[in-house]
């Protein structure tokens, strides 16, 4: 008989386990890589360039890395709310799929950031606690609430974040960090396709009501990300050697989500018939400065 909780069956087959200390120590690790690694590109861990650094900046990006593992980490739940909502909406079977596999995804995230503090701190940590409470509107259709979740986490939150990611990633010269951020990346790409897809999808069959329960909950969505851009930083200066591990000044993060409203999300929304007007006006130049 198998004794489904074994230690002596733990795999020795995962050297590769990207944060081992996050793990159950059962044999239920060796389907969790097989899980992680059908998308996974090789991170060349060994490449990290942390030791040219300070131990301040170490500190900065240790701290960097922990806020990303805690935002990583929400978005398992995240996910898992929003698929709820989704099956609770009769979605079609890709967006539910999608929606599934992106909690999946964010776990992984959570690894790879937890592996990231590691570099820079020495410290093997678990996941700050974070959960996720999606808005629950117990008057709306249950078609309302998925269009109202999906726009908030994957139109908004999702697509936001891949304009940041990019930007980011484009300041990156230490490989290590490169690579984290590019794999997540291409992750986030498609945790926002599905929002819109679903969204599309939702108009085509039932038009003007899909369009104005999107449009409630767009400004709500849009000052949610905002409250996170305005989030007070952890100490420390932004380098030059801190910027080529990935980090970028606040200043910098609130130019990219003004012109990500201007740029991506309104006429994203304007294209589907959503009303956005006067969205991006309270983020000018003003507030990018503040
Ligand atoms: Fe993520
Ligand atoms: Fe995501």
């Amino acid at each position: 008989m198998i004794d489904p909780l074994a230690r002596e069956e733990v795999p020795t087959a995962a050297p590769d386990a990207t944060s081992p200390w996050w793990l159950s120590g059962t044999p239920l690790e060796a389907e969790h890589h097989r899980l992680m690694r059908r998308r996974n590109a090789d991170i060349p861990w060994d490449a990290t360039t942390v030791e040219v650094l300070s131990a301040g900046e170490r500190a900065r990006l240790g701290a960097t890395w922990r806020r990303r593992a805690e935002a990583e980490y929400m978005a398992v739940s995240t996910f898992a709310v929003l698929a709820l909502d989704l099956v609770s909406a009769m979605a079609p079977a890709d967006v539910l799929s999608l929606c599934m596999r992106a909690g999946i995804d964010e776990v992984r995230h959570a690894e790879l950031c937890l592996r990231m503090i590691a570099i820079y701190t020495g410290a093997h940590e678990d996941p700050p606690p974070a959960m996720s409470y999606l808005p629950d509107d117990e008057d709306r259709s249950p078609r309302d609430q998925a269009i109202a979740n999906t726009l908030l986490v994957s139109c908004v939150s999702e697509t936001y974040a891949t304009t940041v990611l990019a930007a980011t990633r484009e300041l990156t010269t230490d490989p290590t960090a490169h690579a984290v951020l590019t794999s997540i990346y291409s992750d986030e790409v498609m945790h926002a396709r599905l929002g819109w897809a679903y969204l599309r999808h939702a108009i085509d069959r039932h038009g003007d009501e899909v369009r104005a329960a999107a449009g409630r909950m767009v400004p709500i969505a849009v000052r949610g990300v905002a409250n996170v851009v305005e989030r007070e930083r952890p100490d420390g200066e932004v380098t030059a050697a801190v910027r080529a591990h990935g980090l970028m000044t606040p200043g910098e993060e609130r130019a990219i989500f003004a012109r990500f409203l201007r740029a991506v999300l309104m006429p994203g929304l304007e294209a589907l018939g959503v009303p956005c007007a006067g969205l991006a006006d309270p983020y000018d130049d003003a507030w990018i400065a503040a």
